[in-house]
């Protein structure tokens, strides 16, 4: 008897074009599982191999103690039988159905009647705000009501798991908040278990109890939020996290110094992969890991002071978002507003700053090209800096 989800060597292939290689992933009952990662490196497609909505060339997938597809033994169970709830990035509501027939619909075809006769659609709809409009159209709803409707439903019917596909990505920043917290305050009230695909680190922060990180069909890192955050085991992961400043470090007679020529003493950072002979490497920190000075005086002791040029600067409220250049790479940071409103209006792009970093925010990995073009594509994603 367990009580795990396990997916195992999962292969989807279409033509060559191999979009999930050899994936494994475990699942706790009741664990909301979030697979992070950027457009086109194979969320979908898992997801859909999940549901059974795709026929995977190998490997196997067990919910608890059914097998539901196993390239081997040609068991593959169709997705109506597997148990699943999912919800769509497109909400996916049927049109022609009100809200109370859509939210029905899988007590319908799993011939749950009696749950329907107790009043589990009122209830289900009772749940995400929406008891309101279950006589109404889908036609007839806000995106974010439909999209809780759409929750309702993949709910309703106490599937084994739930599967959301980007559910958040069609809302406007405010309901996607709404949503959102609403999905977390449901996990937490009804202990589904869940996997939930996104490409935002926000989302993934806010919402997994544990997140997989994931790189053309492989999880890269599949750890705890915290320790994702943290410890990124590769350039990859920390560029996906909102780790977007990047130095490249060499290392000379002295030591390790950046391409402005600065020294970096590496002894408080975390480093990852790196050969004890190597002389490359590449360092990434969060924008609120770099402060912004106003001379070389006021750099805390301990701290790495660069040389650098103000590129630009946007208001933000509290804090103003500052780009400053050293040698050929461009850094961000976080200002406070009040502190350095005067003089950052004062100055112009190539303006002379001070900037500093705690050694200690440095994660440090092995120079590698793959990693680092990945990671620049990465940078071009707009993820909010995880706050
Ligand atoms: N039905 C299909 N036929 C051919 N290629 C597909 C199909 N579905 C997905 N792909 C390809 O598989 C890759 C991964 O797609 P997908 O799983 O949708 O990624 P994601 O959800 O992470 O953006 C993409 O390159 C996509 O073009
Ligand atoms: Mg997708």
């Amino acid at each position: 008897m367990t009580s795990k989800f396990r997916v195992s060597g999962l292969t989807k292939s279409y033509g060559t074009n191999v979009v999930v290689d050899q994936l494994d992933l475990e699942i706790e009952e009741g664990e909301f599982l979030v697979l992070l990662g950027p457009s086109g490196c194979g969320k979908t497609t898992t997801l859909r191999c999940l549901a059974g909505l795709e026929t995977p060339q190998d490997g196997t997938i067990t919910f608890k103690d059914r097998m539901v597809f196993d390239g081997q033994s040609h068991v593959n169970v169709p997705a109506h039988k597997r148990n699943i709830g999912m919800v769509f990035q497109s909400y996916a509501l049927w049109p022609h159905m009100t809200v109370r027939k859509n939210i029905q619909y899988p007590l319908k075809v799993r011939n749950m009647k009696q749950d329907i006769d107790r009043g589990a659609v009122e209830a289900a709809a009772e749940m995400v705000d929406c008891a309101k409009l279950l006589d109404r159209y889908p036609s007839q709803l806000s995106g974010g009501q439909q999209q809780r409707v759409a929750v309702a439903r993949g709910l309703v019917a106490h599937p084994d798991l739930v599967l959301f596909d980007e559910p958040l990505s069609n809302l406007d920043a405010r309901l996607r908040d709404q949503v959102r917290s609403q999905i977390h305050q449901l996990h937490q009230k009804l202990g589904f278990t869940a996997v939930f695909v996104t490409h935002d680190q926000s989302e993934a922060f806010a919402l997994g109890d544990r997140l997989a990180i994931m790189k053309s069909g492989k999880i890269e890192q599949y750890d705890a939020p915290e320790h994702v955050f943290e410890n990124p085991v590769s350039e990859y992961v920390a560029a996906f996290i909102g780790m977007g400043n990047r130095l490249e470090l060499r290392r000379g007679h002295d030591g390790w110094m950046t391409s402005a020529g600065d020294s970096i003493d590496l002894q408080r950072a975390t480093v990852r992969g790196l050969a004890d002979k190597g002389t490359a490497a590449v360092a990434r920190f969060r924008p609120d890991d770099l402060m912004l000075h106003r001379s070389m005086n006021e750099v805390p002791a301990g701290n790495v002071a660069l040389h650098a040029e103000l590129v630009t600067y946007e208001y933000g409220g509290r804090h103003f978002d500052v780009t400053v250049k050293t040698g050929t790479e461009e850094l961000t940071l976080r200002a406070n507003a009040q502190e350095h409103s005067v003089a950052l209006r004062e100055s112009k792009p190539g303006a002379p700053m001070v900037v500093s970093f705690s050694p200690s925010a440095l994660r440090v990995f092995a120079a590698d090209t793959a990693d680092a073009d990945a990671a620049r594509q990465l940078a071009a994603v707009p993820a909010e800096a995880a706050a």
